[in-house]
């Protein structure tokens, strides 16, 4: 393969020159500058086979031959880097991405938000309380959560810190699904202990029985183990936000020729960075990751199709995820154009459903919190949006927690707002839980089944 122009003159570091949104400000350049140069000496989180075999899954859902489901915490922190947590999330995208297959009968590609999803853009880079400003929290890789002129201060160690956590994570999912635990002769494996005996989980192991059944009887008349049971690849996604952190794991491969970003398979650009003349744009254009780019409101015909051109101008399969996030009510009027921008264009993408962003709000006493019900209803007009521009909605991007929290109303147990206190444990975008979880990959796929796609 030659090298592409776009990549000729390109650099890793190239995107400093440009104006770069949501960065920390470090007061220890001298410290930031030895904990790149650290980072950038450590062997990489993901290979460059594992990055393009998401590319080629995705370029097959971008055919609407394959459906991926994004899911995990709105922030990652570090001390939720245990066990517990990253078997409950394992579980949970197991379980969601196996009712989504019975009800799509297409393969279901499982990119978790996790293992180095620690940094956050903020609406303002301070924050005040009681007369004190300080800087705003920017997630674990930068700064720490309390209110503190200590914890407020971008650390560069914190970098450091982020990427073993990453890589602790996406090794213990690793060692896992090696291990067996994600055999589909075996989902008793996810089976996660707190649900009890929900009507959630009765369908669920209706669906899961009956996979079963399938198998076996396909199994006995194979004589043999059907193909890739055993296995289910968990991908990793963050948001390409801190570019240090990028920078410093982007390495060249002879092999390939060609740079990739090797903190993560997935990583996205948000929308607060997707300037054409910034500097994420800058950066992610040398990559050969697949990458999102998250749309929504305010989004212009214009600037999407800049972001095309610059960002995959060889149109190359499985490169680009659009991840459009109006709200319920701005989805029916905000898709459409763009849905037309693109065709215009004839790249290929894929187009995803993040129901999450856009419905955000606020209870009467400021816990922010989102409603099941417009989170269903935004990810169903999705679906009919595209069906009836004879385009194809492949994806879904989820904040959920495998965790019995509460933090996003309404769903079969009809939280309330007043239920929000009891176990709220987000510190950033509310979540959903378990059972809302599982109750939005059961509506997939009823509404998969009623439509016949
Ligand atoms: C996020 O995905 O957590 C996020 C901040 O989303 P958005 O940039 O779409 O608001
Ligand atoms: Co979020």
């Amino acid at each position: 393969m030659t090298k592409s122009k776009s990549t000729t003159d390109w650099g890793p570091a190239g995107w400093q020159a440009l104006s770069a949104e949501q960065q920390p400000n470090y007061p220890d350049q001298v410290a930031l500058a030895k904990a790149i140069d650290d980072l950038s000496r450590l062997p990489p989180i993901v290979t460059s086979w594992e990055i393009e075999a998401l590319k080629d899954q995705i370029a097959k859902a971008q055919l609407g031959q394959a459906f991926v489901l994004q899911g995990g915490d709105c922030a990652e922190s570090f001390s939720d880097c245990t066990s517990e947590n990253i078997v409950a999330k394992l579980k949970i995208l197991l379980q969601m991405s196996l009712v989504m297959l019975y009800g799509l009968k297409k393969p279901v590609v499982r990119v978790g938000r996790m293992a180095g999803q620690y940094a956050k853009p903020r609406s303002a880079d301070t924050e005040t309380r009681d007369g004190t400003e300080l800087p705003s929290f920017r997630g674990d890789l930068v700064n720490r959560n309390p209110f503190t002129a200590e914890d407020r201060v971008p650390d560069p160690q914190l970098i450091l810190r982020g990427y073993e956590r990453a890589a602790l994570t996406l090794n213990f999912v690793r060692s896992l699904i090696d291990g067996g635990f994600a055999d589909l002769h075996h989902p008793e494996n996810w089976d996660l202990d707190w649900v009890g005996h929900s009507e959630t989980a009765e369908n669920y192991h209706e669906i899961v029985s009956s996979i079963s059944n399938s198998l076996d009887f396909l199994e006995s008349i194979l004589g043999r183990a059907v193909h890739e049971t055993q296995r289910a690849d968990i991908y990793a996604a963050h948001e390409g936000l801190h570019l240090s952190y990028e920078q410093s794991q982007t390495r060249f491969l002879e092999h390939r020729n060609r740079w990739y970003n090797l903190t993560t398979h997935f990583p996205w650009i948000g929308m607060r960075t997707a300037q054409l003349d910034g500097a994420h744009v800058e950066y992610f254009r040398g990559i050969s990751n697949p990458m999102g780019i998250k749309i929504g409101p305010g989004m212009t015909r214009e600037w999407l199709q800049g972001l095309l051109r610059v960002l995959n101008p060889e149109n190359e399969p499985g490169r680009i995820s659009l991840i459009h996030r109006f709200g319920a009510k701005a989805i029916e009027e905000g898709l459409p154009p763009l849905i037309e921008a693109v065709r215009e264009t004839g790249a290929p993408v894929l187009w995803v459903c993040d129901p999450m962003h856009g419905n955000t709000e606020s209870t009467a006493d400021g816990t922010k919190t989102r409603r099941f019900d417009n989170i269903v209803s935004e990810l169903q007009t999705a679906f009919n949006v595209h069906k009836s521009m004879g385009s194809y909605l492949g994806g879904v991007h989820l904040e959920l927690t495998g965790e019995n929290v509460t933090e996003c109303t309404g769903g079969a147990r009809g939280l309330t707002d007043t239920d929000l206190a009891r176990a709220y444990k987000s510190p950033v975008d509310p979540r959903l839980n378990y059972e809302q979880a599982m109750e939005v990959a059961m509506r997939i796929a009823g509404w998969a089944k009623t439509n016949g796609s």
